[in-house]
């Protein structure tokens, strides 16, 4: 990739990866994603975090052209060890043996673990609050533990006013644009909240209270570069993407439902229409989502900022179906607060799908608001209006919390 200059003597060296849909293995990336690198050309030249491994050739490249073929590259910091932005450190290490490594006391922890050859490397430890020198240029650290992984750290540079915030602030969005300002803000917004839901949602409290010390210390931020995705240009750019982070963090929910079902006869599904009519009567927007047809994180996304979240299944070998299972499990580990909700299905002979689906909305956290609704074989007009005051009790319930 060609460098891009962001500010005087600052570059990114990253790359595009247009054709990510299965971020880590669990969240879709619909529009890819990028995985960023930023070089600071100083006395000591300063690569903050690295790349993807199948996308080294492009970040060599990229550091060839902005420090010249025999350039010479003094300092790497790894602001975050999940190998999407560290797994070609060994590849940059052979190539240009920094004088220094730069990491968190996590950091070297999840460095040694993933690199076993990693002994003679010249890694120096920095406490949050430490700062360096590289020249004209400090690097002060900030750490960031859980936001969203032990070693997370903030790298920030006074003179320049900028800040690599690694996962912080970024969003899953594949461009030749590299600046916020430079694409339509709602499609932004949305890929960030996306990007929070499926992957930062469980750490909200540290997101609130890493929010708050960051306040605390004053810092003059004019641009704030995430590890993925558009670059924040701009005091205005800065202060909105901490206000969303704050608004994310607060998960307060929207009058909206979803409604989560997998169906094997169309019973389940039907009940889920009549359910979606009950909402739709109390002035609710509602989702209504088949596990089928809709992806684990696309439910997440959905599900965010929905006040409710109501959840069907058929019983199946006296449980429930396990793309129900596999959302519910999905649901359960990002955390979500604030919701209420039921459950309903249908059954053969034994029927015990809807009490499995209510001990799941518990564990969860959702406080349950009205009982659930069952039904043997195929719904008739009884279970349809059953279904229809399920709806219409979530909805009720939704509108006093939010007019609390
Ligand atoms: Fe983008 Fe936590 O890695």
């Amino acid at each position: 990739m060609k460098p891009v200059e962001i500010k005087k003597d600052i570059f990114w060296v990253g790359a595009v990866d247009w054709n990510s849909r299965d971020f880590h293995g669990y969240s879709l990336s619909p529009r890819g994603t990028t995985y960023n690198a930023f070089l600071v050309k100083d006395e000591k030249n300063t690569l903050f975090d690295t790349v993807k491994a199948d996308f080294t050739p492009e970040l060599l490249c990229a550091l060839a052209q902005a420090l010249g073929e025999n350039g010479t590259l003094h300092y790497l910091v790894v602001n975050h060890l999940e190998p999407d932005h560290a797994g070609c450190l060994d590849c940059i290490i052979d190539r240009y043996h920094p004088e220094k490594i730069f990491c968190s006391p996590m950091g070297e922890k999840a460095l040694r673990s993933y690199y076993h050859n990693s002994q003679d490397w010249p890694i120096e430890v920095v406490p949050s609050g430490a700062s360096i020198s590289i020249g004209k240029r400090t690097v002060q650290f900030i750490e960031t533990r859980m936001l969203h992984w032990p070693d997370n750290m903030v790298s920030y540079i006074p003179e320049d006013k900028i800040a690599f915030s690694s996962d912080a602030f970024g969003q899953n969005w594949a461009s030749t644009e590299r600046f916020c300002d430079e694409v339509d803000r709602a499609a932004l917004h949305s890929a960030m909240a996306d990007y929070y839901a499926n992957i930062v949602l469980p750490y909200s409290p540290v997101v609130l209270k890493t929010l708050d010390a960051l306040a605390g210390m004053n810092l003059d931020i004019d641009m704030l570069c995430p590890d993925h995705g558009l670059i924040w240009r701009g005091k205005d750019e800065v202060a909105y993407a901490l206000n969303c982070y704050r608004e994310f963090a607060l998960q307060k929910p929207r009058k909206k439902a979803v409604i989560v079902y997998d169906t094997m006869w169309h019973s389940t599904e039907k009940m889920a229409r009549a359910i979606c009519d009950g909402l739709a009567d109390e002035g609710i927007s509602v989702r209504i989502m088949s596990v089928k047809h809709n992806h684990h994180s696309a439910v997440m996304r959905e599900l965010f900022d929905a006040a409710a979240l109501i959840v069907g299944s058929p019983t199946h070998n006296n449980g429930i179906l396990p793309l129900v299972a596999d959302v519910l499990t999905y649901i359960k580990g990002l955390r979500p607060q604030n919701k209420v909700g039921a459950a309903f299905g249908s059954f053969g002979w034994s029927g015990e799908c809807v009490k499995i689906l209510t001990e799941h909305l518990e564990t969860i956290g959702v406080e349950i608001v009205h009982p659930a609704v069952k039904v043997k074989n195929k719904p008739g007009h009884d279970t349809y209006q059953a279904c229809f005051e399920l709806g219409k009790a979530v909805g009720q319930a939704i509108n006093a919390k939010l007019s609390a």
